[in-house]
């Protein structure tokens, strides 16, 4: 090992102290792939900083797991202020957000998960928070009644969420910037199983780690939690050590395929195949036939398989495409040999 390297290590190993084993980046630097938005980000923040002002209000978007809550996170961290975190639906009246915003310090960050579950009452306290700064609060009732504005602290916005859209148009035009993340490539993917073996002391193979990134959906959170997974074989089965052997083993045995596809994504596209004649099928009569909720067959299952081009959506519902039949007919697969699903 270089002496590069031999730092860089360090550097990971104090990091997963600090949080206790945690694998999200603590830093710009350090989270690997979204090379766009992470320049842009880069810029924002330097200039941000050197006039000494919040950042604007940042919209992040994309399919679960891919990094906007820890994207958040680095944001405040690389601003230097504190980030305030909480979701959607938590907030459920319009008191509870201005009692949030109006406890937020100069420049600090909140951040709302899940933003296009915030109900309309809420969301209108939010559009003139977000523009001047302020909170319109009405006071008495009826004919009396007057409203009172109140200054807030200038504070920065971030908004995730995995449906963009869903959300209002006046909620979205007050972002400065809105951001996609994208699902990651299997280089990047390697790149972040190695760090997370760095960081959870695992030993693993060049190889294997590249077999796992190829089959983790684009998805950190799922190299992640596949390289969990195949470590406990390694240590039960094998020597510890993660070879390209075990972790063909623990990945067959969990039922992931050499595609990144789970037991859900082939049974959606066998029921599409099988019992609709390849579609189109609309989502709840989809959702239906899967036993499954129709939230997580639009934020997981049918990005991932739009992206690889085993489905397209049509206005009158999903179809499968050419390349899903083959798919099928290769693996001779079908329903009846799925009886051991893996949820993501
Ligand atoms: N670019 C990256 N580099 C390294 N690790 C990453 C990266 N992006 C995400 N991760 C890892 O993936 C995990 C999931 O990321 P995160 O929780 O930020 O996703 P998310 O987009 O907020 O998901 P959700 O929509 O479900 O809230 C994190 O714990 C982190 O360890
Ligand atoms: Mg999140």
């Amino acid at each position: 090992m270089n002496k590069k390297e031999d730092l860089i290590e360090k550097d990971l190993k104090t990091e997963s102290l600090d949080s206790e084993a945690n694998l999200r980046p603590q830093k710009l630097l350090h989270f690997i792939g979204q090379q766009n938005v992470k320049g842009n980000l880069s810029i924002y923040i330097r200039a941000a900083l050197q006039r000494d002002e919040p950042i604007d209000h940042i919209l992040l978007y994309g399919p679960p797991g891919l990094g906007k809550t820890t994207l958040a996170n680095i944001i405040a961290k690389e601003m230097s202020v504190n980030i305030k975190m909480t979701s959607g639906p938590v907030i459920e009246r319009a008191g509870d957000l201005a009692a949030i915003l109006t406890n937020l310090k100069e420049k600090e960050v909140l951040f709302i998960d899940e933003i296009h579950r915030l109900n309309r009452s809420v969301e209108e306290i939010l559009y003139p928070a977000l523009e001047d700064f302020a909170l319109d609060i009405l006071i008495g009732k009826g004919p009396s009644a007057r409203s009172i504005r109140i200054d807030l602290p200038k504070f920065t916005l971030i908004g995730a969420t995995t449906r963009t859209g869903l959300i209002t148009s006046p909620l979205r035009s007050r972002f400065g910037v809105i951001s996609r993340i994208g699902y990651y490539n299997e280089e990047e993917l390697h790149q972040i199983i190695v760090r997370s073996a760095v960081i959870l002391d695992i030993k693993i193979e060049e190889s294997a780690s590249r077999e796992i990134a190829k089959r983790s959906r684009g998805t950190p959170r799922i190299a992640n939690r596949l390289l969990k997974r195949v470590r406990d074989y390694a240590q039960i089965e094998g020597e510890g050590i993660i070879s390209d052997e075990i972790a063909l083993f623990a990945l067959k045995n969990m039922g992931i395929d050499d595609q990144g596809l789970c037991d859900i994504d082939k049974r959606l596209l066998l029921v599409i195949l099988d019992k609709f004649k390849g579609g189109p099928v609309g989502l709840d009569t989809l959702a239906a036939s899967l036993n499954e909720d129709k939230e997580t067959i639009c934020d997981v299952h049918e990005p991932y398989l739009l992206q690889k081009g085993f489905l397209a959506r049509t206005p009158q519902g999903r179809r499968t495409t050419e390349m899903a039949y083959n798919y099928f007919s290769l693996h001779r697969y079908s329903l009846e040999d799925d009886d051991n699903a893996t949820l993501f």
